[in-house]
């Protein structure tokens, strides 16, 4: 469920129309619902109420401030993959204790970052890593307290491009070298290991490879504390899949899968940490465009917009599909007909959607992609040269704009030149 509805034969969010943000903030834009947020949110956090737990929103699904201030309110936890999204986390005023270090390819500078201001546990993944932690901690006269991200080699179902716990993903150490993992790091006193991590992988619309996961790290629990080690987090990564098609998919939710956490490993005494990203925020925004021209091809028309790739990057990386919607709502039983949907970019690629039933558009009418809170914004770029696109954020009765459009001398000074020019 989200906020994003029709009222008056106009789209809102939540109680503005999304009409009048356009007016005034000029399209295309990012478009989140604070309700929204704090509902997906809030149902992660009683999913996992019946024991000790943190939800760690993965911030790479969309990282700005106020979304993170937004979450960091309610009591959230976060996930990390860079120095960057650290310093982000920090900025939100999120605790060091709340912040969770993530990512295959962490650097020395990062590491020494995430120490000197306070982390919660590093998510190893690799020896190198181990190695290099232990060092920079050491240096530090510290101890970095760490998990080890185990790669189950389970197949998640999902897109290619994003499933991580097959044992051809370079993602975590295989389950199968654990318990050694776990006796090295015992030795190294600049480490201290409290608990196990795991994810295998985004938009997942089904919950057995959670479970066969789950599983295999309940057994690993018993085998590493029979070996004498303190287990006493596990951090169960993120993944849940979201519907992108209304009405036609009914992924698990998250009560179902705070069940299935309950039941394969809720007898192990542990704290439970999730790191869902997609689900919190996917649902929460919207990409609002505008029709430049309606252009009638051979035996197609397109919907030519000013929204494109470089806003948003799904379609042309992963064919993925975002339910797109007029903004003034269609008559019941309007005739609908079939467009393929571009941006202006000078790419074939730059393609939202082929063939899609549409009702009947005209020049300057405005659509609103679904689903597109999550690894939009963040995935954006300024290819063609176009500017990042503001984004908005709506409460109730108010929005704001919550980053800015940048103007062309804002990109071209960004450049600077050489001494010889
Ligand atoms: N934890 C780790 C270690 C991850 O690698 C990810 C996502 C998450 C948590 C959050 O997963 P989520 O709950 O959002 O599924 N750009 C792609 C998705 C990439 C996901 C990368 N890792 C897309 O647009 O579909």
């Amino acid at each position: 469920m989200d906020h994003f509805l029709y009222r008056n034969g106009t789209l809102h969010a939540e109680d503005v129309p999304v009409a009048e943000i356009a007016a005034e903030v000029g399209t295309p834009f990012y478009l989140y619902s604070t309700a929204t947020l704090t509902r997906h949110y809030t149902l992660f956090d009683e999913a996992l109420a019946w024991g000790p737990h943190l939800v760690c929103y993965a911030m790479k699904a969309a990282s700005n401030q106020a979304i993170l201030k937004t979450l960091a309110g309610l009591g959230a936890g976060m996930d990390v993959v860079s120095g960057g999204e650290y310093a982000r986390a920090v900025a939100a005023g999120v605790p060091g204790e709340k912040i969770v270090f993530s990512g295959v390819g962490k650097t020395e500078e990062e590491m020494r970052a995430a120490l000197a201001g306070g982390v919660r546990q590093f998510n190893l993944e690799s020896e190198p890593e181990m190695e290099r932690l232990n060092a920079v901690a050491l240096s530090m006269g510290l101890v970095a307290p760490v998990t080890v991200r185990v790669n189950p080699d389970v197949d998640a179902k999902t897109h290619a491009k994003i499933a991580t716990g097959k044992s051809e993903n370079k993602f975590g150490i295989p389950i199968s070298r654990a318990r050694d993992i776990y006796a090295q790091i015992a030795k190294m006193k600049g480490l201290r290991a409290v608990g196990i991590d795991v994810h295998i992988g985004s938009q997942l619309t089904d919950l057995e490879p959670y479970r066969q996961a789950f599983m295999k790290v309940g057994d690993l629990t018993d085998q590493l504390r029979a070996d004498g080690h303190v287990i006493e987090r596990l951090d169960l990564g993120g993944g849940l899949g979201i519907p992108y098609t209304r009405g036609n998919e009914a992924p698990p939710l998250p009560s179902d899968y705070g069940q299935l956490i309950r039941e394969t490993l809720g007898d192990k005494g542990c704290e439970i940490e999730i790191e869902p990203g997609r689900l919190v925020a996917g649902n929460a925004g919207i990409m609002v465009s505008r029709v430049i021209y309606v252009k009638s091809g051979e035996g197609r028309d397109f919907l030519i917009l000013d929204g494109a790739m470089n806003d948003l990057i799904r379609p042309a990386m992963y064919d993925a599909h975002h339910d797109i919607v007029p903004v003034t709502e269609p008559e019941a039983g309007a005739e609908q007909r079939p467009y393929d949907i571009v941006g202006p970019v000078c790419e074939s690629g730059d393609t939202f959607a082929k063939q899609r039933m549409m009702p009947p558009l005209a020049e300057n009418d405005l659509v609103a992609f679904r689903s597109a809170g999550a690894y939009g914004a963040v995935m954006s770029s300024e290819y063609n040269t176009r500017p990042l696109i503001p984004e908005v954020l709506v409460n109730g009765h108010q929005f704001a704009v919550i980053r800015a459009r940048p103007s062309f001398e804002d990109i071209i000074n960004r450049d600077t030149l050489p001494s010889w020019l």
